[in-house]
């Protein structure tokens, strides 16, 4: 079941006081959930994410926009009516109720014709069990679980009643780093499983490029980019979205543009073709560096951190907005660290600008002013 969005805006009344202004937790967002697929939502605490999900369950109303299942408009539909699953972001089982008891919670509230027997009620409980692999903790209560199961109950629980759509608000959050990687797995494999049309929230950018068919990345209620994980991370629009995908995060430098040559502080150190004179924030991603001693980057080593196949190069250099400058190479490529300084060359494809006011990205043709290293 498709999932769009369409110029949904959402407003919070103030309380009152004039010091308390209204809140608009969501501008004008308009994005889709294509049938089957699971989109990531991705965004900074406060921007509106558990909003957007809200309105998508029917929990909020709209102040404006309308909201659509496949052709069905559902934007005035009762949140009952619209076959949505969610686990919420402060999930919370019923503490007295078995894991049994609190999956089977929600087909016992069923109404009229959608009601079932005790006998199908089972199975359906008994199926979502299996799915989370749970079935051999029904008879439990929520604290005699560790915080995994907790979530995968809570999990099995949204699935119970056979949803259109899946919503997850930040699911993975209470648990340790072992047991989220594992988790989120999990989900992945259960939404492959099942095709369930699912948004998936979390604050972790990492988190949502690994499981995710699509992102869409928010800010302050406003959607910033929406796409495919590796297309946002390789042609980010702005420099907000640079800098929240990526793990170590995009090297920024401050930097300058003079007749078509990019400059890190006074040093010429890529060619950048069709850029006006200006200047520019300029990001680089750690996989960006090529060392070679002929690099026009000339950085000050601090230190060398061996990652296995890869090794990660900790550096200084004066016009990085960072303490440091991460760059990660290939351990096979020979690093010379004479006196303490390494120099690199920039791989375009790895090199983004944006406008020094507005953060948008400037786009530029690229050859390397000093090729080594290739
Ligand atoms: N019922 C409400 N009344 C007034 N303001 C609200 C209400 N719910 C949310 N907000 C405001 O709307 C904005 C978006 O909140 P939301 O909960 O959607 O953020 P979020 O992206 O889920 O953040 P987090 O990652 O911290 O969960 C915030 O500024 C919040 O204070
Ligand atoms: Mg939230």
């Amino acid at each position: 079941m498709e999932v769009k969005l369409k110029n949904i805006t959402k407003r919070f009344p103030g309380r009152g006081r004039k010091e308390e202004r209204e809140t608009v937790a969501v501008k004008d967002l308009s994005f889709d959930v294509p049938d089957g697929t699971l989109v990531g939502l991705l965004g900074p605490s406060g921007c509106g994410k558990t909003t957007t999900l809200n309105l998508i369950c029917g929990l909020e109303n709209p102040t404006d926009g309308r909201i659509f299942f496949g052709e069905e408009d559902v934007t005035d539909l009762p949140p009952e009516l619209r076959g949505v699953g969610m686990v919420f972001q402060n999930y919370a089982l019923y503490p007295h109720l078995t894991v049994l008891q609190n999956i089977l919670f929600p087909l016992e509230n069923l109404k009229g014709k959608n009601r079932l027997s005790k006998k199908e009620m089972n199975d359906r409980a008994m199926e979502a069990a299996r799915l989370v692999q749970i079935e051999g903790l029904l008879e439990r209560k929520p604290k005699e679980l560790s915080g995994g199961q907790q979530q995968r109950v809570a999990i099995a629980r949204a699935l119970v009643k056979m949803p259109r759509v899946l919503l997850l608000d930040e699911p993975l959050s209470n648990l340790d780093a072992r047991l989220r990687l594992q988790t989120r797995e999990e989900i992945c494999k259960i939404q492959k499983k099942t095709g369930i049309t699912t948004l998936f929230v979390t604050h972790d950018q990492e988190e949502a490029m690994s499981i995710s068919d699509r992102i869409v990345v928010m800010r302050d209620g406003v959607l910033m980019q929406e796409g495919k994980p590796q297309q946002v991370y390789d042609d980010p629009v702005n420099l907000f979205v640079a800098k929240f995908l990526g793990t170590p995060p995009i090297n920024v430098f401050e930097a300058e543009v003079k007749d078509e040559v990019l400059y890190f502080s006074e040093q010429p150190v890529l060619e950048v073709k069709n850029v006006k004179d200006q200047p520019v924030w300029a990001g680089v991603r750690p996989e960006g560096f090529v060392p070679g001693k002929d690099g026009p980057v000339i950085c000050e080593l601090d230190r060398v951190e061996v990652l296995g196949r890869d090794i990660s190069v900790v550096c200084r250099h004066a016009a990085c907005q960072a303490e440091n400058v991460r760059a990660i190479i290939n351990s096979e490529h020979e690093l010379e660290s004479g006196l303490g300084k390494v120099s690199f060359s920039l791989k375009p494809e790895k090199v983004f600008l944006f406008g020094r006011g507005d953060e948008e990205r400037i786009p530029f043709g690229a050859s390397c002013v000093s090729d080594s290293g290739n």
